[in-house]
């Protein structure tokens, strides 16, 4: 499963083999590269930086680090490695035969399922385009751009699915990939938090923290599906996926540090205290975190879905870790606990759990994320400040599925319209939070130097100093 370099485009698919997808992709490429020309990372063409690359797809020892210019990144096409002998793990066929092809009767609802995990993957290089222009540190800009680098390749992964399996279809969906724009009023991104903008560097943080963990539990959903192809490219996608998330979990520690740092310095909880200090204060990280769980948890979609139980029924998206379940990975019969309003009232209520296997996985997700909100709070409780950050209530701020009608407090409380429009400025990030946060976003590259606002990371990259030189400015 080596990667062929000497390609035009690198892979381990054999591509040289397959002429006319080899066009295809051929094709496509130039598009590409005048998409991350025109709305990719902004100034960036002679800057070299100290990028990973997929060498192989062995967990040991899969990548190598080198100065690249970004746009003449290896974006390339990487699979899993097979076996041919991979049997279904759940649904109607449970215990067939993976598919290497994709079924005439799936052929819709695969295209649409890979369509919609594509478009995330342009949409956030798109939001997070202008932050390298006030990167707290060198180390932090290289790592924006090895993200941005990876979620282009992930475009790349699902752009070779559509036009390896989906003929014409597929190559007007690869082509469309590039055409929506996060944002755009005309034609934007298919989601909703991929529309939300990323405007400082706090929001990025909180972004790869709580968003690309949600492409984390799709990505592990898909990497069960029966269409083999679909399951081998996701499950190289979360390798990558994986340092995404620690960029997020670490910034925002790394912010707590040094808010944790003035607050004992000017003993001093104030918010206005501590932001004439420079640093951003609790309540203000608590708004940000708020905003961007929800609208996270948002993209799990409806609570009750009957495209859910189809797609999980014919085998197309299983759920996360469905290997390690010990139900009968059927599920017809059972039922699950989602949240319904009744008379203005928060209630449970049980229905068939296929249906409701979005909301099965937003709660895998929500598990996953309140242990990194409990690993922020360690830093806190080692500086002795007695706050904790939280995640809201479930139903808080939520614009999709059975509870995007009420307003809800972030503990849980529903309250009226009134008490909404009263309490949202301490619930949500406003405007004059927004202001102050992008107020102190400066510019700082100097080799080992950090904006005031962050504590420095406790190492670098692969084994560099946090000195080193990640940018190479041309
Ligand atoms: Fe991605
Ligand atoms: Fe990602």
């Amino acid at each position: 499963m080596a990667i062929d370099y000497a390609q035009k485009i690198p892979n381990n698919v054999n591509l040289a083999d397959d002429r006319t997808l080899q066009r295809a992709l051929e094709q496509w490429q130039p598009n590409f590269i005048n998409w991350w020309d025109d709305v990719g990372p902004e100034n960036t063409t002679d800057s070299d930086v100290y990028l990973r690359t997929a060498t192989s797809v062995d967990p040991q020892g899969w990548a190598h680090f080198d100065f690249v210019k970004m746009r003449d990144y290896r974006w390339g096409i990487f699979l899993n490695p097979g076996d041919a002998n991979r049997q279904i793990q759940f649904g109607d066929h449970k215990g067939e035969t993976a598919w290497q092809d994709v079924p005439g009767e799936h052929r819709a609802n695969l295209r649409r399922i890979i369509v919609t995990q594509g478009d995330t993957e342009p949409a956030s290089v798109e939001q997070q385009r202008h932050l390298g222009l006030t990167a707290p540190s060198m180390y932090d800009l290289r790592n924006l751009f090895q993200i941005n680098v990876e979620e282009g390749r992930h475009l790349w992964a699902m752009v070779y699915l559509l036009q390896k399996f989906f003929g014409r279809d597929g190559r007007e969906e690869a082509g469309a990939l590039l055409e929506r724009t996060s944002g755009d009023a005309d034609n934007p991104r298919i989601l909703g938090a991929f529309n939300e903008k990323t405007p400082d560097w706090l929001a990025f943080f909180m972004f790869t923290y709580f968003t690309d963990r949600d492409g984390k539990f799709q990505l592990a959903a898909l990497a069960e599906s029966a269409f083999d192809p679909l399951a081998r490219t996701t499950k190289f996608m979360l390798t990558e996926e994986a340092h995404h998330m620690f960029v997020g979990e670490s910034g925002v520690s790394r912010v707590l540090q040094r808010t944790a740092h003035v607050m004992n310095e000017l003993k001093s909880d104030d918010p206005k205290t501590i932001r004439e200090a420079g640093a951003i204060d609790l309540p203000t990280i608590q708004r940000y975190l708020n905003f961007h769980y929800s609208v996270t948890i948002d993209l799990f979609g409806a609570d009750q879905s009957s495209n859910a139980a189809t797609f999980y029924s014919s085998g197309l998206k299983g759920r996360y870790e469905e290997g390690k379940r010990v139900d009968d990975h059927v599920l017809k019969g059972q039922t699950y606990k989602v949240l319904e309003v009744r008379n203005g009232q928060l209630g449970e209520k049980e229905v068939p759990m296929l249906n409701a296997l979005n909301e099965v996985l937003r709660d895998d997700f929500i598990k996953d994320s309140v242990a990194g909100v409990g690993r922020w709070n360690k830093v806190l409780e080692k500086a002795g400040i007695p706050t904790r950050l939280v995640v809201p209530h479930k139903a808080f701020n939520r614009r999709i599925g059975a509870l995007a009608g009420i307003r809800m407090s972030p503990e849980g409380q529903v309250v009226s319209e009134a008490e909404w429009t009263q309490r949202e400025a301490d619930w949500l990030p406003t405007a004059s939070d927004r202001a102050f946060v992008s107020s102190l976003m400066g510019r700082v590259v100097e080799p080992g130097k950090f904006a005031n606002w962050i504590a420095p990371p406790a190492m670098g990259i692969n084994k560099q100093p946090v000195d080193f030189e990640y940018v190479r400015f041309g």
